[in-house]
């Protein structure tokens, strides 16, 4: 297939009858580890795919926008009354009006726009094509209008589209690091205070490879799960009177848990402070070059989410678990659950035998044909 930039420009061209003043590009991600811990105050670890979505952009008159994407072959046209009510613009131009909505709201004067967008991102498999719309359409606004927004201030506004335009109650994580990210680097993320560390994840050199396996397991009730273990560690930060869960040390976990008398709020609980401790230990060994070492923090990663957190389902367990009986050296879902990718950390020369391992437990199990991919960390917007 043509390269995605040239799809967005050729797109542009047809739609508009005149080349774009520019593109630009933010990637999905995938979140080696740390999940479910932005949205309480705590750290995560993602890094940038290669896979892109560019928006073709130029300015138009007055404040309208005229949006094409290649995904849907369909042109949406919407103007400042359509924005300014959160709601008005539906489906996939929600993305795309509610990052204009947000920079409206805080108070920048966006210039009206033509966007053509492409992406090579695949579609709610939990590799964040959606912050990766946001992020390619806030990045075009930006440039395109002059605006005074610097990148580290992005994230948060392109957050606010997602939660208040489009209806998604996310965190930080994902447009964090489709606008923050760097080439050859992991993003460490403190989601309190919005300050980054970029992480060095030299792959190559420590002869590994992240295998990445789409489950293309169906998402069933992800949105009102997601909300529903929110809203539990809400309750648990409540009861145990501090901020966010992120204020629980593991060193306080016991003493915390005593605290709490329902089993279930107990093990939500569980996980995220346990999580916050492994996004740290991660960091330290990389830090120290010690990138195999990692192996076991995902895999624990992965059985609190499954058995804690209880967002995993039959296919995301099965590729884990798949995976780790070829020798992986640790494998985890990654994203928000029910559904979507497992990473699994793997010696480079094996990653074939182990995404070969998981489409035969697929296969006997009845499931779907799972898709792969071998990641390696990319740069965040351009
Ligand atoms: P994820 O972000 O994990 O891929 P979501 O379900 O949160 O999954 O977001 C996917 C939605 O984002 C799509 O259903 C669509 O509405 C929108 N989207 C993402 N990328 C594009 C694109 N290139 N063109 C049009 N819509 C897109
Ligand atoms: C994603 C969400 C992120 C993060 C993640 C779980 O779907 O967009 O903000 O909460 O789930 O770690």
């Amino acid at each position: 297939m043509t390269d995605v930039a040239d799809r967005a420009t050729a797109g542009f061209q047809r739609e508009y009858g005149t080349p774009p003043a520019g593109r630009w590009a933010a990637p999905g991600r995938v979140n080696l580890i740390g999940e479910h811990t932005d949205y309480n105050d705590g750290f995560v670890l993602p890094f940038a795919l290669p896979l892109r979505t560019v928006a073709a952009a130029d300015r138009q008159d007055g404040p309208r926008w005229t949006v094409w994407s290649e995904l849907s072959g369909e042109t949406i046209t919407f103007d400042a009354a359509d924005v300014d009510e959160p709601g008005r613009v539906t489906g996939w131009g929600a993305y795309v009006a509610g990052v204009v909505w947000a920079l409206r709201d805080a108070g920048h004067d966006v210039p009206g726009a033509r966007l053509a967008i492409a992406s090579d991102v695949p579609l709610g498999a939990g590799l964040s094509s959606s912050a990766a719309l946001e992020a390619a359409v806030l990045t075009a606004l930006v440039d395109l209008g002059g605006l005074d927004l610097p990148a580290e201030r992005q994230p948060r506004l392109a957050q606010r589209a997602e939660n208040a335009y489009v209806g998604a109650p996310t965190g930080i994580m994902d447009q964090s690091a489709a606008i923050r990210c760097r080439d050859g680097h992991a993003l460490f993320l403190d989601c309190r205070t919005e300050e980054v560390e970029h992480i060095p994840f030299d792959l190559r050199a420590a002869g590994l490879a992240v295998l990445v396996v789409d489950s293309r397991a169906p998402h069933r009730h992800a949105d009102g799960e997601y909300a529903a273990r929110r809203k539990s560690c809400e309750a648990g930060a409540a009861l145990l009177g501090v901020p966010a869960l992120r204020d629980v040390g593991v060193d306080q976990l016991d003493a915390a848990l005593a605290r709490i008398d329902d089993d279930e709020t107990r093990r939500r609980v569980r996980h995220v402070v346990t999580e916050d401790q492994r996004v740290l230990d991660t960091v330290a060994l990389l830090r120290a070059g010690r990138v195999r070492e990692i192996g076991p923090l995902l895999t624990a990663s992965h059985a609190s989410m499954r058995d804690d957190f209880e967002i995993t389902v039959p296919e995301i367990d099965t590729a884990v678990e798949a995976a780790l009986a070829v020798g992986a050296l640790g494998a985890r879902m990654t994203g928000g659950g029910f559904g979507g990718c497992v990473l699994a950390l793997v010696e480079a020369d094996a990653a074939d035998t182990v995404a070969e391992a998981v489409a035969a437990a697929y296969a006997d199990r009845g499931f779907q044909t799972p898709t792969h991919l071998t990641a390696l960390p990319a740069p965040g917007a351009t």
